[in-house]
């Protein structure tokens, strides 16, 4: 992993602090909004129980959970970042919802999960793992506070395999989107940072190593628009 983006991973939340104000906008408009139905994947993956407990990590200004509920079988969910400004602008998104009762968005650190073991059904990230500082940590923990029968379902920005798509991919990620993202966000390189860290980030069958030596089973992946996305699902028997 290069060295400079690893040690900026270490306090990735405090760029996640100072872009916090137009992160939804700039999320849903420059992914043209499929990052929206991209969520919503994780419904279709929900382990076939009546009632869940759902834990999400790197839960950003809460949509994962703010999806999740959707389905009646999510009883509670639990959010935690370590992004304050983040955390803040999720629980006014959930209030102004009415869902305060069944959402929990709260400071909290993915690769040292602050719960007991074995207290979730489910645990999601979305667009996180990446910036952790130790993903593999991460997935272990997840590993320990899941329930057996417990299913972790993560989401993350993977690269194209298909030489077109990976070209017009890269132009976007490399030069249109740090330059709009950047402006914006008025951050002087946040969405560089964004970039780099998705080139830095293992994907595929790489990922589903890390996933496996934290003593997950069986074991899929999906891949979102092209494989600019994919899905990771893994179970813990
Ligand atoms: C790209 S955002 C994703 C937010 C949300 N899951 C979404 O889908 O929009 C990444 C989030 O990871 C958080 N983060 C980074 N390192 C973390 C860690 N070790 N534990 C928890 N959250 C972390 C950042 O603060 C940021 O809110």
């Amino acid at each position: 992993m290069n060295n400079e983006i690893s040690e900026r991973k270490k306090e990735s939340y405090k760029i996640f602090n100072d872009i916090a104000g137009t992160y939804d906008l700039l999320n849903h408009t420059l992914s043209f909004g499929i990052d929206i139905y991209w969520r919503k994947k994780f419904i279709k993956y929900l382990p076939k129980k009546e009632s869940i407990n759902a834990l999400d990590l790197a839960t950003g200004t809460g949509d994962v959970p703010l999806t999740l509920i959707a389905d009646p079988r999510i009883k509670k969910i639990t959010g935690l970042d370590l992004s304050s400004g983040m955390v803040d602008i999720g629980i006014e998104k959930v209030k102004k919802k009415g869902l305060d009762k069944k959402i929990f968005l709260m400071l909290g650190d993915g690769t040292n999960i602050a719960a007991a073991d074995e207290s979730f059904d489910i645990t999601t990230i979305s667009f996180g793992i990446r910036n952790f500082s130790d993903p593999q940590k991460s997935l272990h923990e997840i590993f320990r506070v899941l329930k057996n029968e417990g299913r972790v379902m993560i989401m993350e920005f993977a690269i194209p395999t298909n030489p077109i798509v990976r070209a017009v991919y890269f132009f976007y990620f490399r030069h249109f989107l740090p330059r709009i993202g950047n402006l914006v966000s008025k951050h002087k390189d946040a969405y560089t940072y964004l970039n780099q860290s998705v080139e830095d980030f293992p994907f595929g069958d790489e990922f589903l190593k890390l996933m496996a030596n934290a003593g997950f089973t069986n074991l899929k992946k999906e891949s979102l628009t092209f494989g600019i996305a994919m899905i990771y699902i893994g179970d813990k028997k």
